[in-house]
């Protein structure tokens, strides 16, 4: 197998990096394709903790190609910020790093339309954005008045386009009493911005099709989780992106045929962060106790995640919608204190039994429970299934059965080591 896709299966935060950072050993190439600095990829090498926003996580293995595909929205400035901390510990050269010419980026303004409709939602719902500008520069994408990265190395298309986008958001920003941003600033620092991105920006589309062709292993890094996907998450608490498996094909540029396996990762209960119904979640002492277990605070906001059971409905859910064919299960090891552990099995809405994603009641769906039993053992230092105790095999097996994807992949700790390898997907 040389094309894989690894995306996630909740409301991010599954524990992706950690996947993909084990993956891209095996891996020649890793491409993000959606998203952006929204992300947040905690991975842990040799107890030491780094945390990247945009850079694919394949780049602590040295010798990779990193790419951000053109499906990315980039902030330039978190991105040479970025690329300066790999330069600090010697990795950028080795890291391979490609940017897509026509990935769009973050501009000033989008960062100040994020705020101000967070701040005074005004038509629009309080999604609890991560503020970094995201929805903002892909509506302009789609509006058609989207500055890309190709345009930061010209000054004539880059004042050109974004004197239009200025001239459509300022009424609307003025008249929330905030500062437009000064369309010749602007244009000067992100011609600067563009200088020093300039020699990593290509047309990776040929890159990566190149990659394909001559038998090297591609990993398509997903951003986020499927329920946070525009168009299959839970609307409109979600990002502004595809994140499921289909993402990789628009957002990289190749047809669903060039991807062979599709591994979405699943956390053994679920998190969310910002807005939006969550069933299953435990705001009580249960809650707290899997956020301190889990250490479940955000990589990019540092908000305290929400935390509650696993959901089986939506987990059959995504697993269709990325057609996944392997699973990875994180954090195992954050369950292993309980007694029981619940997973949820269907819903009820207003007194009835639903049991698929309902489309606009989701925040009255109430879980329907079904309790299977702790394993009450220390698994950190399990290394293949047969080391788990009983019920946490039960536990994995039962997330099989209900969503029909293999278990290849178990994480019981935030180290490299801490994992069991049930199959290998390269
Ligand atoms: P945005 O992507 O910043 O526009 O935020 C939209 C929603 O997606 C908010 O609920 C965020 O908290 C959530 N979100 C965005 N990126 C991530 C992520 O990487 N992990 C978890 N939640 C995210």
């Amino acid at each position: 197998m040389s094309v894989v896709a690894v995306v996630g299966a909740q409301w991010g935060d599954e524990g992706k990096g950690k996947v993909v950072d084990l993956l891209a050993s095996r891996a020649d190439c890793v491409v993000r394709f959606q998203g952006g600095n929204n992300a947040g990829h905690t991975l842990v090498v040799d107890g030491k903790k780094s945390i990247f926003h945009l850079i694919p996580s394949g780049v602590l293995h040295a010798g990779k190609r990193n790419v951000l595909g053109q499906g990315m929205v980039i902030d330039p400035r978190v991105l040479l910020e970025e690329l300066g901390r790999l330069d600090e510990t010697g990795r950028l050269e080795s890291a391979g790093i490609a940017i897509s010419d026509r990935a769009h980026v973050i501009m000033p303004h989008h960062l100040v339309l994020d705020r101000l409709r967070e701040q005074t939602p005004g038509g629009s719902v309080k999604v609890g954005t991560t503020l970094r500008g995201i929805g903002p520069a892909y509506e302009d994408k789609v509006g058609r008045r989207g500055v890309r990265i190709g345009d930061l190395l010209s000054e004539e298309r880059l004042r050109n386009v974004l004197a239009g986008a200025l001239e459509y958001h300022a009424p609307h920003i003025a008249q929330k009493g905030h500062a437009v941003p000064d369309l010749d600033e602007t244009v000067r620092d992100y011609l600067d911005f563009g200088k020093k991105l300039e020699r990593y920006v290509v047309d990776t589309v040929e890159l990566i099709h190149a990659e394909i062709e001559t038998g090297r292993k591609v990993l398509f890094e997903g951003a986020q989780g499927a329920l946070l996907d525009v168009d299959h998450g839970t609307y409109p608490f979600v990002t502004s992106s595809n994140t499921v498996a289909g993402g990789a094909c628009a957002g990289a540029g190749v047809g669903p045929r060039s991807i062979d396996r599709v591994l979405a990762v699943l956390k053994a209960y679920t998190t969310r962060v910002g807005e939006g119904p969550f069933p299953t979640e435990e705001t009580g002492e249960m809650g707290e106790r899997m956020r301190q277990a889990g250490g479940e605070f955000g990589s990019t906001t540092g908000r305290p995640r929400r935390c509650g059971w696993f959901d089986a409905v939506a987990a059959k859910r995504v697993v269709r919608l990325s057609s996944a064919s392997d699973l990875a299960i994180t954090k195992l090891d954050v369950l292993s204190d309980l007694d029981e552990i619940r997973v949820c099995t269907g819903y009820r809405v207003d007194g009835k039994p639903v049991d698929a994603l309902p489309y606009a009641a989701f925040e009255k769906a109430e879980p329907v429970y079904q309790n299977l039993p702790g394993w009450k053992t220390d698994i950190r230092k399990a290394r293949s299934i047969d080391e788990l105790p009983e019920n946490a095999k039960a536990y994995l097996r039962f997330i099989e059965d209900v969503t029909g994807a293999k278990v290849s992949i178990v994480s019981v700790g935030p180290e490299r080591e801490a994992t069991i390898h049930v199959q290998e997907l390269f």
